[in-house]
């Protein structure tokens, strides 16, 4: 699997942010200004001439973009699922076979993933004034790939995995903390992977690069796959 680089030198493109507008006057809910506010997207275009000629190629350009632009968790990727229900993950990997996070197998996303092997994800790196989206099938990645990623994790988080029954309701923190005392107690070397956590890789059909533009006017080019292999299509903003 490629893992996604987060040590990037590329620049973000377009010019300097324009001031922010104002959210909300002090003592005012800030609410209250959700309809208007607004901002024009000055940044840049997406022309079919500067699209990378396949999606991970393109992915990749912009990944580091959004990182070297210093986003916070740039990996950071809301993962919808057929419940339907959305949440944040974060990427950890990437190739020409899709897009992988991991999780909890027995999680409320798992479950509905496995009921619906199908899911969405977007990347909203508004302060570049783009995002990518993603649709495509959900498929469980092997095993090995799975312990390679756990066993990278830090012990508290590999002990966490283990504490947690993601999606669940719990009776109080109290109730997690003895929980994870008591996979400490359990686990005082080697934490092996808990055998309903792992990888789900979203195996993309559509891969669609959003680029902002003045007047509503964005840039939307998607790649598609068919049959005979991937197809460049602008959708209207
Ligand atoms: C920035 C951020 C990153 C997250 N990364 C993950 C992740 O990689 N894997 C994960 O299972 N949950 C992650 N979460 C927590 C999920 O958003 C979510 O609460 C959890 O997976 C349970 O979702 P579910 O009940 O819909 O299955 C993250 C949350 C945030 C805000």
């Amino acid at each position: 699997m490629t893992h996604v680089i987060a040590d990037v030198s590329a620049q973000p493109p377009g010019p300097a942010e324009p001031a922010p507008e104002p959210v909300a006057e002090p003592g005012t809910r800030a609410t209250a200004s959700l309809p208007g506010l607004r901002r024009s997207y000055v940044r840049g275009g997406l022309a079919e001439g500067d699209l990378a000629a396949s999606w991970p190629e393109q992915f990749a350009r912009w990944y580091a973009e959004a990182a070297a632009a210093g986003l916070p968790e740039p990996n950071a990727v809301v993962l919808a699922t057929g419940g339907p229900s959305a949440r944040t993950v974060l990427l950890k990997g990437v190739d020409e076979r899709g897009f992988v996070v991991f999780t909890n197998l027995r999680s409320r996303k798992a479950r509905e993933a496995a009921a619906l092997p199908r899911a969405g994800l977007c990347f909203p790196w508004v302060a570049l004034e783009r995002q990518v989206c993603v649709a495509g099938r959900v498929e469980e990645v092997a095993a090995a790939e799975s312990d390679a990623y756990f066993a990278s994790r830090p012990r508290g988080s590999q002990l966490g995995a283990w504490a947690s029954e993601q999606s669940a309701v719990v009776a109080s923190r109290e109730v997690l903390e003895a929980q994870r005392a008591q996979v400490e107690r359990r686990f005082p070397g080697a934490v092996p992977r808990p055998p309903h956590w792992g990888g789900l890789r979203v195996v993309p059909e559509t891969v669609e690069f959003w680029q902002g533009r003045a007047d509503r006017m964005h840039d939307r080019l998607s790649f598609r796959r068919t049959p005979t292999g991937w197809l460049v299509e602008r959708l209207s903003p």
